[in-house]
């Protein structure tokens, strides 16, 4: 059986590492379909992953990577056909199955969504989990009734995969916007992406009373800690913040007073296991009237191959990233 490179996760005696090295496919978890990797992205949970700060994967040793999108090789499912172009996000992958950080994937066609039209395989990657994740957030704020006329949407984490993303997207639904951001000097950056106001982060007033005066119309977070429990307090009656990330804190030190107060919502954003039909759903949004403008130049900060992972995964735990890193891995998918 042919051998092929994957970025593995091991446990060791001190911990978890991760390497590059060779594997077959009888070595993956199992699945119905066998995809050719051209691309995988770099997120958060996979920097957490691969520098072994985090417990991601389930079980070792695992691929890491929770993105692909590639070409099918073979399937045991007839949902797809050999040469159909593909994607996965979440799912499970690089969590409880083996990741997409890797030059063969093998998958259960669950896991799978078709390229839409619109995307190539590259620009699914430069949105992967991260896009998917703003989409849906997008989403949540929308069924929940949030309009511009509410006020600005904070988004924090701003220069980072899901901040970046979901700045565009708000941009484009007609809402004003305001990135919260640890580098203010990517102020030009952030105005690019969609941002109508840059707040420093070192400026949000980290402890005061349980309500302060409401400037938000509703917040995309992705930090916790503090910064949530800030905009909390600043989210005008009737906002939502869209709960999605932990890069500053997974604690949360509130009071129930803006929720029965003001009647703002804390909406939980959760990208892995999303009903399917609302992934197909999110997936068709992002390739057609929600895709991101300049999505290459704007989002993507590299593309980098496998052997770079390490040390971008680094930049990423430092929180010094700008972007989103894309990592070409066989750009035709095995030719097709
Ligand atoms: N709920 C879900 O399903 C889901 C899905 C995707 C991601 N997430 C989570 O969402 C967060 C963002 O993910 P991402 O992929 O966009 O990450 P990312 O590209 O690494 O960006 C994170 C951004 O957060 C800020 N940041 C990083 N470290 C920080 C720290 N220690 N303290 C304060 N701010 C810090 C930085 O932005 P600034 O310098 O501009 O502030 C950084 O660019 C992560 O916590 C991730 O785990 C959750």
């Amino acid at each position: 059986m042919s051998r092929f490179e994957a970025i593995r996760v091991h446990q060791g005696s001190t911990g978890r590492f991760a390497r590059l090295e060779s594997v077959t496919l009888d070595e993956l978890t199992p699945g119905d379909v066998v995809v050719r990797v051209a691309y995988s992205s770099l997120n958060y949970k996979d920097a957490l992953a691969v520098t072994g700060k985090g417990s991601i994967t389930r079980g070792t040793p695992r691929t890491a990577g929770i993105d692909l999108s590639g070409v099918v090789e073979s399937s045991a499912d007839p949902a797809f056909r050999p040469g159909d172009r593909v994607l996965a996000t979440g799912a499970g992958l690089g969590e409880s199955l083996d990741g997409g950080l890797a030059e063969r994937a093998r998958l259960p066609a669950s896991a799978l969504v078709r390229l839409p039209d619109g995307l190539s395989l590259l620009e699914a990657m430069a949105l992967g989990t991260a896009g998917f994740t703003a989409a849906l957030a997008l989403r949540r704020l929308l069924e929940n009734h949030q309009t511009p006329e509410h006020g600005p949407v904070a988004v924090t984490g701003a220069t980072g995969g899901v901040g970046g993303i979901a700045l565009g997207l708000l941009k484009r639904a007609g809402f004003t916007t305001a990135a919260i951001t640890g580098k203010p000097d990517s102020a030009a950056y952030l105005r690019e992406l969609g941002a109508d106001e840059v707040v420093p982060r070192a400026s949000l007033a980290t402890a005061g009373k349980p309500l302060e005066t409401a400037v938000w119309g509703g917040a995309v977070d992705n930090l916790g800690g503090d910064t949530l429990a800030y905009l909390t307090r600043t989210v005008r009656p009737w906002g939502n913040i869209a709960c999605i990330g932990l890069a500053q804190s997974p604690a949360l030190n509130i009071t129930v007073m803006p929720l029965i107060l003001r009647g703002v919502s804390l909406l939980g954003i959760h990208s892995v296991a999303v009903p399917r039909a609302w992934r197909l759903a999110l997936w068709e949004k992002l390739a057609g009237e929600w895709k991101p403008r300049e999505l290459e130049r704007l989002i993507v900060r590299a593309v980098i191959g496998l052997e770079q992972v390490p040390r971008a995964c680094e930049e990423l735990m430092a929180g010094e990233a700008r972007g989103r890193y894309v990592v070409r891995i066989d750009e035709t998918g095995g030719g097709a």
